[in-house]
């Protein structure tokens, strides 16, 4: 691709935050402190999780760049970013969580395959850019379309970067043509993060952000969209981010008997403790986040100062200044909400958290339900351990 390259090594990685917690170095996997992770409701870019599967692509010259759109009637057509940013600008305020949030708490259980992290693989930015639904528009697929007159029903990404599950071929995935097509949607093709121009490690200079859905299907660096019959056959979507119930092992498991994992569902975290505390007796600030996928809001977030037995409501929030009503036209519909809860402790406990969506889903109580061999969606109750300590304090 002219403009934009992959380069087969990590000599040409950006820097980052030195604060992150690096659970990977090549390729580079970090996530932010949990204190700064609800330092704000909108994540800033050095603090948002960066989840890769290969080296950092390079720009070499932005205006060769263009993303080539096949599976058309005629031939591809290739779009450069002038004819990206003639379209209308959406802004987007979405948090992207990995479904391997959370991972590392699952492996206790028992091992699970994978990259680990605490809570903070997941972020809350506002993204800038064109609407797919706008693009696919420009090059003659009508909003809300279902399928095409030649039958495709999908949209895949190509990336640049060169993954070593795909040896050394890029990264994909796909979304249904009618989540692509529909405006409603808010899947964007982004170049803007947080008001500036997507950094490197976040997919400059022009990645796909699908609201609502596990990071998986929001492609970094673009290369090309294939509209294509079924759905994309590249390793992340057919033999990696699928749940499996807990009897599925590496001796008996079948990759095709599960579909690819595409909303997330509701998780929330407590990110002012970490998982071993000494705190002095009396109030405490319990601080965290709660989001689930689909564009579904929080109904309620219930914090637990005894280890599950009873609950109190903590408070929720977005924007500062305007209440979060779930489900209202105030609200970011695909972000998250920070939460917060006081509570005396006068012994040492276990405080939990478990949020509730505006479906009425509610974070199953223990991993042991849940457990997968590739160990995602890890939204079980979130536990921390507090010990009641004078010494130091
Ligand atoms: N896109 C490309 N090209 N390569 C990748 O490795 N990782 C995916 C997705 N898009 C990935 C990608 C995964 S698993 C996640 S969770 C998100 O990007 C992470 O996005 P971030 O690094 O901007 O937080």
């Amino acid at each position: 691709m002219p403009g934009l390259r992959g380069p087969s090594d990590y000599s040409q990685e950006p820097s980052r935050h030195p604060s992150l917690a690096i659970n990977a170095k090549e390729p580079f996997n970090a996530e932010p402190r949990r204190r700064d992770l609800v330092s704000s409701y909108i994540t800033p870019v050095e603090f948002f999780y960066k989840r890769n599967h290969g080296p950092i692509p390079v720009v070499d010259d932005l205006d060769k760049y263009s993303v080539s759109i096949t599976g058309l009637r005629g031939s591809a057509i290739d779009l450069f970013m002038k004819d990206i940013w003639k379209l209308p600008k959406y802004n987007v305020t979405a948090t992207i969580q990995c479904a391997g949030n959370r991972r590392t708490a699952m492996s206790k259980t028992r091992p699970v395959k994978g990259v680990g992290w605490d809570v903070a693989a997941i972020g809350n930015a506002v993204w800038g850019g064109a609407k797919l639904a706008d693009v696919l528009a420009l090059v003659g697929i009508p909003n809300s379309s279902r399928v095409t007159p030649s039958g495709q029903k999908h949209v895949e990404f190509v990336s640049i970067d060169k993954c070593k599950e795909e040896n050394g071929g890029p990264y994909t995935a796909s979304i249904p043509l009618i989540q692509a097509t529909n405006p409603e949607s808010d899947v964007l093709l982004a170049y803007e993060m947080n008001g500036e121009t997507l950094n490197r490690d976040h997919g400059y200079p022009l990645r796909v952000i699908v609201p609502g859905v596990i990071g998986a299907r929001s492609v970094k660096w673009l290369d090309s969209i294939n509209i294509i019959v079924e759905e994309c056959q590249g390793f992340f979507t057919q033999r990696d981010y699928k749940m499996f119930p807990p009897s599925v092992d590496w001796d008996n498991i079948s990759w095709p008997t599960r579909r690819p994992q595409m909303d997330f569902p509701v998780q929330s975290a407590i990110c002012s403790l970490e998982d071993a505390n000494l705190v002095k007796p009396g109030k405490i600030t319990i601080k965290g986040y709660a989001a689930s996928g689909g564009g579904r809001g929080i109904e309620r977030v219930d914090v637990s100062i005894d280890g599950g037995k009873t609950w109190i409501e903590a408070s929720k929030s977005q924007k500062s200044g305007a209440p979060y009503i779930s489900d209202h036209e105030s609200s970011d519909k695909w972000a998250w909400v920070l939460f917060e809860a006081e509570a005396n402790i006068p012994q040492s406990t276990e405080i939990v958290a478990k949020a509730v969506d505006v479906a009425g889903n509610v974070q199953p109580e223990n991993v042991d339900a849940i457990w997968n061999l590739r160990g995602i969606l890890n939204t079980s109750w979130h536990r921390v351990q507090v010990r009641i300590g004078h010494s130091n304090l």
